[in-house]
């Protein structure tokens, strides 16, 4: 596929930005952010340079997972609004230009959810094979317990029916069946139901589970994901299955449909974003420059998407226990900063101390590495956590708009972080001011990421740069190349780089004003400052640089 072709292949250098409908703004002053407040701020998304928003789950809930616990696929929770609301929204976002995907969260319901409490009624019930049931459940693998502060088995005995129901996450939240062709059916009509109200896909909430805890086991799990995306692109050509699936490279091939492609069209890069943080706990680049040369190729037409930060916890699942213990030290050293034993419950700019120009950095690598980046609703302004909410809460604060919150003009349904990350430091109306802020690097980073399709899906080459502490990569498609460097460490250091092919070409910095030249090796010295990070297209001796500093399509 050429670079012509991007919008065929939207997706693929496109800016996500998840956000929670019930934390984003607040319409109609009752303190629980809604449609009519997202719809408000659809300018402001659209000025940042948002391509796609993500929304996480806003259906009827009793809100014991933040709505991942969902009572009715097929509308909208009363507290965020109406389906009228949702459609003002949808058609509002498409006149800005911006796609709209939603969570699709069918691992499982809530116990509360009608299909349940009729399934549970009777073991005659017409709904039973709709979960999965059992009367001697094997034996609990400790490591399959998702939340080990509140679970310790993945069944629960049900007094009623007198069988035990499995449950890979909370006891409240039933594993949905898909071994039945029927809820297979129904998970079809939820997709489709939601993409004639204009979705252009889904976020697809916890995968491995939804395709292996089943009964009887499907013959071939992914034929059902294959299934999904058939429907999907019958229904609308173009439109994606986001997956979450955090598995090892080794086995995630198979989610995106190994080389055909016909599953997911993203997997969340689970494994490159815990080795980015074990790169910036150690100022040393090598696990993250390992990890991008690991990681296998998406097939034609898939993407992976990249993140450093989400709503949940920082999982840092796969790496090592001692791994682990590094970037708990660095970036959580307290106990009621870490959750689960493997992960952190805080946000980015805390992690990095508040330090703007190690946080700058950390964007600018995450905008530069191949990949989709996605981004989680606030961190454009550097928003904190609130550590006094409970588990992965702290992170899902109300959005700062202003020196006062500006979220609401009642009583906010949660607590905003109090001191140096308050409302009153960091907030979206002062950094609009300020051309030094991170909202305005945001702005820049995404313009150029835009304006450089390479970036997203290039031919990426790792490049030696001599430094540890530097990631130097180059990115090639259409014989157009930029070269991206990072400093992770907090001196300044000059690195030389070898640019194949780019002997005497110009290097234009696409982020501050400045040229570099290759020489006639091949060879480049780039100086970079303390936590600098420096884009460069190149471009042939003969044109002129400032020609070259936007590629247009
Ligand atoms: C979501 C979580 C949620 C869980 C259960 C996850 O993968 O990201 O927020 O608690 O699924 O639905």
């Amino acid at each position: 596929m050429r670079l012509t072709y991007t919008s065929d292949v939207w997706y693929k250098n496109a800016v996500v930005y998840c956000l929670d409908v019930e934390t984003f703004k607040d319409g109609d002053g009752d303190g629980v952010g809604d449609f009519r407040g997202l719809t408000q701020q659809i300018d402001y998304l659209s000025r940042l340079g948002v391509t796609c928003l993500w929304l996480m789950p806003f259906f009827p809930t009793p809100n014991r997972d933040d709505g991942y616990d969902i009572t009715d696929f097929y509308t909208v929770d009363p507290r965020l609004g109406t389906l009228g609301d949702f459609v003002e929204f949808m058609r509002t976002a498409h006149d800005r230009g911006m796609r709209v995907i939603a969570d699709l969260v069918v691992n499982h319901t809530s116990d509360q959810h009608p299909w349940f409490v009729e399934a549970r009624s009777s073991r005659d019930s017409p709904l039973r094979d709709w979960y999965v049931w059992s009367d001697t459940p094997e034996p609990d693998d400790p490591s399959q317990i998702v939340f080990p502060d509140k679970e310790d088995s993945v069944w629960e005995y049900d007094e009623g029916s007198g069988q035990y129901y499995l449950h890979s996450f909370y006891r409240h939240q039933p594993d949905l069946n898909v071994g039945n062709p029927e809820v297979r059916d129904e998970i079809a009509r939820i997709l489709g139901f939601w993409m004639e109200l204009g979705l252009s896909g889904f976020r697809v909430d916890a995968v491995p589970f939804l395709i292996e805890n089943v009964e009887p086991r499907l013959a071939e799990p992914h034929e059902f994901l294959a299934d999904l995306r058939a429907f999907l692109t019958r229904r609308k050509g173009g439109s994606v299955l986001l997956g979450e699936v955090n598995v090892p490279y080794e086995d995630l091939l198979p989610y995106f449909g190994e080389g055909l492609g016909d599953q997911l069209t993203m997997c969340f890069d689970f494994i490159g974003m815990q080795n980015a943080w074990l790169a910036m706990a150690r100022a040393d680049a090598t696990p993250l420059a390992r990890a991008l040369r690991e990681r296998p190729k998406p097939p034609q037409d898939c993407q992976w998407a990249m993140f450093l930060r989400n709503h949940d916890e920082l999982t840092l699942d796969k790496l090592t226990e001692e791994e682990q213990q590094e970037i708990f030290e660095a970036f959580g050293p307290r106990e009621d900063m870490q959750i689960y034993g493997r992960g952190l419950r805080r946000r980015l700019p805390t992690m990095l101390g508040g330090d703007l120009r190690r946080i700058k950095m950390a964007y600018s690598l995450l905008f530069s590495l191949p990949g989709t980046p996605v981004i989680f609703y606030g961190e454009e302004i550097g928003m904190g956590e609130n550590l006094d909410a409970e588990g992965r809460m702290a992170v899902r604060i109300p959005m700062q708009w202003s020196e006062t919150g500006g979220f609401t003009q009642g009583e906010p349904v949660r607590e905003v972080p109090e001191g140096s990350f308050a409302p009153d430091r960091v907030n979206v109306a002062d950094q609009k001011r300020d051309p030094d802020s991170l909202l305005r690097w945001f702005q820049l980073l995404i313009e150029r990421y835009r304006e450089s399709p390479e970036l997203a899906w290039g031919d990426c080459t790792v490049l030696d740069s001599g430094h540890r502490s530097v990631l130097a990569h180059r990115c090639d498609a259409d014989g157009a190349t930029v070269v991206v460097v990072h400093n992770l460490c907090d001196t300044a250091v000059d690195v030389s780089l070898a640019l194949e092919g780019l002997a005497g070409c110009h290097l234009t910095d696409l982020l501050v004003d400045g040229t570099l030249r290759v020489s006639g090796d091949d060879t480049v010295e780039v100086p970079l400052g303390p936590h600098g990070s420096r884009w460069f297209r190149a471009s042939a001796p003969d044109v002129p640089p400032e020609d070259a500093s936007v590629k247009s399509r």
